[in-house]
């Protein structure tokens, strides 16, 4: 049986304000993209890959995967969709019969240690069927509501019971093949569409588990971040 890692590429990065989708800024010479995919790629625990390009640029993004020697197991590239939710849905309708196991990767978060990558897939083979990476919370959360020209805090939330969660996030592919299937009306519109998967499975009342993440693998929002991850692989590699 095999991992299949389905990796998100698909989105504008309209907070990065580049003129270019974030996936392919470029972090120390190469794509964000494809650092993702050689991340996946060393851990050993990813088959293949299915990439979700941005609109007109499979041809693109096969030809980076293609010609990098880095990656060395197979890609494949398909156009992703209007919101996260409906890419992912792009990839999963790639996964082939004998990918039992298949994460979801944000090509968002270059750094992702590969250490990361096996202990997700560790804890879906080991039978638990969604499994996301999560870190404890530093900063207080308040729960608030629109108030005049303000917000209302209406609440805060016990921090110790809160996790940030990251990706990769693992799953049997029947789950999130029936997750994705269920909440498939949600996909169209960025208001409705899920911003993780394992939110869709939790819509079905199945559990979701939390490993152990790793703060290598932020999410590349805005500049800031982008300098963060220049600064992090220039402290590694040095
Ligand atoms: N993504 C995708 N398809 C979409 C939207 C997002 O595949 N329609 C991917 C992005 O490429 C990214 C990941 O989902 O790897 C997380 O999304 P986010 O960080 O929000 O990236 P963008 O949507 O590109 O950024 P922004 O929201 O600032 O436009
Ligand atoms: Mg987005």
């Amino acid at each position: 049986m095999t991992t299949l890692a389905i990796l998100t590429a698909a989105g504008s990065g309209t907070r990065l304000g580049r003129d270019l989708p974030k996936a392919l800024v470029e972090l120390h010479g190469f794509p964000l993209v494809l650092h993702a995919a050689r991340r996946l790629a060393a851990s050993g625990a990813v088959d293949s890959i299915v990439v979700t390009a941005p609109d007109g640029l499979v041809g693109v993004m096969a030809d980076l995967m293609a010609g990098d020697p880095h990656v060395g197991i197979p890609v494949r590239v398909t156009d992703g969709g209007p919101t996260r939710q409906a890419s992912v849905a792009a990839g999963l309708a790639l996964a082939r019969s004998e990918d039992d196991v298949v994460l979801v990767h944000d090509a968002a978060r270059p750094l992702v240690p590969p250490e990361l990558v096996q202990r997700v897939v560790s804890a879906v083979r080991s039978g638990h069927g969604a499994v996301v990476p999560g870190l404890p919370v530093t900063d207080t959360v308040k729960q608030v509501r629109p108030d005049g020209d303000a917000e209302l805090v209406t609440g805060t939330p016990d921090r110790s019971m809160l996790r940030a969660v990251q990706t990769p996030q693992g799953f049997a592919r029947a789950l999130l093949v029936r997750a994705h299937h269920t909440g498939a009306e949600r996909a169209a519109a960025e208001h409705l569409a899920a911003t993780d998967d394992a939110g869709l499975v939790e819509a079905l009342g199945e559990p979701v588990h939390i490993v152990p993440g790793d703060a290598a693998a932020f999410k590349i929002t805005t500049e800031r971040d982008l300098w963060l991850a220049s600064l992090v692989l220039q402290e590694t590699t040095a």
